[in-house]
């Protein structure tokens, strides 16, 4: 009897600790693995092939921007003569969403030169398309660091207003840019993006919520929201029906922002909704006369 109880014990301990290490492990797996979750760069062979904007019979140069920590990181400039009349003096910087390469964004960078008029800048993060490096928020806000040093000291860039533009995990760096060099930064468009990864993966993922804690990339817009400066307008555009990010985090950003600043503030706070999901609220109907409408009239020089 008591041998066979000893058996018995033996069995239920080892199983204990093998399902344990076993967790252990996958834990330690996941904590490895979550940036190659968080950052999927290589889809679709998006570090092989990156279109260019000749592409699309668009006049750009290829600028190769290095950041601090020595990684090289492709961009695309686009601008308009200044010397025009009808110059609008203003360019947006696209944060690009996570997924995809920055050759996918080129009919949307087409319609903002060609048909909007205003200069474009847009670049890989590191571990993306053509750029060196792996990804991580870490590296990625050194890489936004790198940019803004180059936008501030290029000479037509720097004397046109900035227009950041950023779509779900853009929307984060956005307001990374916004939080820290809002002197330098005109106005914000964000589209689809969250309070901080920990609270997406639940809405993803039910099943890893419990380990939510174990994330590494936090990305916390809803802390670095409160510190851009309430003078620059600020467009949200929401897809109500979004499968990825929670409807729900556009808008407690949008409220956050919007309580942050008192009536004595220039910057307007616009929110917009649209009953669509993660990727195609941008070809909602209404979508660009939004956005057209606010790079035009609220953001200064006003009219262009
Ligand atoms: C663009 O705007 C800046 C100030 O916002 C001004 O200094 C500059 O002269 C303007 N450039 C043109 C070409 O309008
Ligand atoms: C969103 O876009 C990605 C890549 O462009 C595609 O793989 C995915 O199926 C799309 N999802 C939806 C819900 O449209």
């Amino acid at each position: 009897m008591s041998a066979l109880l000893k058996i018995a014990q033996y069995f239920f301990t080892t199983g204990i600790k093998l399902v344990s290490s076993i967790s252990i492990i996958s834990l330690a797996a996941l904590y490895i693995f979550q940036r190659k979750l968080v950052y999927p760069s290589s889809l679709n062979n998006a570090r092989t092939l990156v279109d260019k904007p000749d592409k699309y019979n668009l006049p750009y140069e290829e600028i190769t921007i290095v950041t601090d920590d020595n990684e090289k990181l492709q961009s695309y400039l686009l601008t308009h003569d200044s010397t025009d009349p009808n110059y609008a003096n203003k360019t947006i910087l696209i944060l690009s969403p996570n997924a995809g390469n920055i050759g996918y964004f080129l009919p949307i960078l087409h319609y903002i030169y060609q048909n909007l008029k205003y200069n474009v800048f847009i670049y890989s993060y590191r571990g993306y398309g053509s750029s060196t490096g792996s990804p991580s928020e870490y590296g990625l806000k050194k890489d936004a660091d790198a940019v803004m040093r180059y936008i501030s000291t290029n000479k037509q860039l720097s004397q046109s207003s900035i227009i950041l533009y950023g779509r779900s995990l853009g929307g984060a760096v956005s307001i990374y840019i916004a939080a820290k060099y809002g002197h330098l930064i005109s106005g914000i468009i964000l589209e689809n993006t969250f309070l901080s990864i920990p609270k997406v993966v639940p809405y993803i993922f039910p099943l890893l919520s419990p380990f939510s804690f174990i994330c590494s990339e936090i990305w916390n817009s809803e802390e670095d929201v409160k510190k851009i400066n309430p003078d620059i307008p600020c467009l949200f555009l929401s897809g109500t029906e979004d499968e990825i990010v929670p409807p729900k985090h556009m808008k407690v950003l949008y409220d956050t922002i919007s309580e942050s600043s008192d009536k004595d503030r220039t910057g307007v706070k616009i929110w917009r909704d649209f009953k669509a999901n993660h990727n195609n609220t941008i070809v909602s109907p209404g979508y660009w006369d939004t956005w057209e409408q606010f790079a035009k009239e609220l953001v200064v020089p006003i009219g262009k």
